[in-house]
């Protein structure tokens, strides 16, 4: 078996305790059903980056899934900030994940029950300076998932098998096709550059509204690049200049491959050097507290 991440605590219901004795029912819904939702929330030196943002979308999964939140926002920071001392001055994510609770196995939802709320901290692997040197290598697989992508849900079967069809073909990504356009990536947005401007698909049931993928549009668009959110046909990814997909832990990530073929001239873009220069600036004057 893989180690497990060798973490002194995590938080399971109000407790912190040693990975070793946070337990979970096996009638956790969650468990059972994938009845859940969650979210990963960068902390860069010492401070959550985007946490109003990620404590939005949790609340609006939440809601799609029609739960309360379990916790208030002042809950939830004294919960990330006690995980995070833990760990010492170092970038982490924090995942974080609320289910349905644990119940009969019934496939309604149980009249009266607790959520689980589960989070821990980790320290965050940034993808090593190769892959930002010469980019990675994606392929292009039909969108199985289900039509409610933009809820951050635990279920992540298919997103699962698309990313195991991209290792298996010596590649870090699947880049998702839905009906000849591009939706997203398994675990990432995706972002197409062509003749100097930026475009990513707009929001919708078929992505994840990307918390990264947000900010790389709103630094776009704050320095005068061009940067649109529409529709992007298949045969754009194969002609695109660049491409990149873009995601809390992997920030801005070059696609130089894809479909065993080069990307534009199969090295990162000029473009991608621009808006990753753009986003470490920003996370910059974020750990200085210059910017909230
Ligand atoms: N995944 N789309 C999907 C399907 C994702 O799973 C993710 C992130 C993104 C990017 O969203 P953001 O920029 O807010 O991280 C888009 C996280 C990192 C994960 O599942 O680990």
């Amino acid at each position: 078996m893989n180690p497990l991440p060798d973490l002194p605590l995590v938080y399971l219901n109000g407790a912190f305790l040693p990975p070793a004795e946070a337990k979970v029912s096996v009638f956790d819904r969650g468990f059972i059903f994938g009845d859940g939702v969650y979210e990963v929330i960068p902390v860069f030196s010492g401070r959550l980056f985007r946490l109003a943002h990620h404590l939005a979308r949790l609340e609006q999964s939440l809601h799609e899934i029609r739960l309360v939140n379990p916790r208030t926002i002042g809950e939830w920071e004294d919960v990330f900030r006690r995980l995070i001392a833990v760990n010492g001055p170092v970038d982490q994510s924090i995942y974080l994940q609320v289910t349905r609770g644990v119940a009969p196995r019934d496939h309604a939802f149980p009249k009266e029950v607790t959520p689980t709320v589960f989070a821990y901290a980790q320290p965050l692997n940034y993808p090593p300076a190769e892959q930002l040197a010469s980019g990675i290598a994606a392929i292009t697989a039909p969108d199985i998932r289900w039509s409610r992508c933009d809820i951050k849900a635990i279920a992540l079967l298919a997103n699962a098998l698309l990313r195991q069809q991209a290792v298996e073909a010596g590649t870090a990504e699947a880049i998702l096709i839905r009906d000849g356009f591009m939706t997203e990536g398994s675990a990432s947005n995706i972002f197409v550059v062509k003749d100097g401007e930026l475009i990513t698909p707009p929001k919708g049931p078929f992505i994840l509204p990307g918390i990264t993928r947000d900010l790389v549009l709103e630094l776009a668009h704050a320095h005068g690049l061009p940067g649109r959110e529409r529709a992007v046909r298949e045969e754009e990814l194969y002609s695109a200049d660049e491409l990149w997909l873009t995601s809390s832990t992997k920030e801005i990530l070059p696609i130089t491959r894809l479909n065993d073929k080069p990307v534009g001239h199969g090295r990162p873009g000029p473009l991608h050097a621009r808006l990753l220069a753009l986003y470490r600036e920003y996370k910059q004057a974020f750990a200085d507290g210059r910017v909230d």
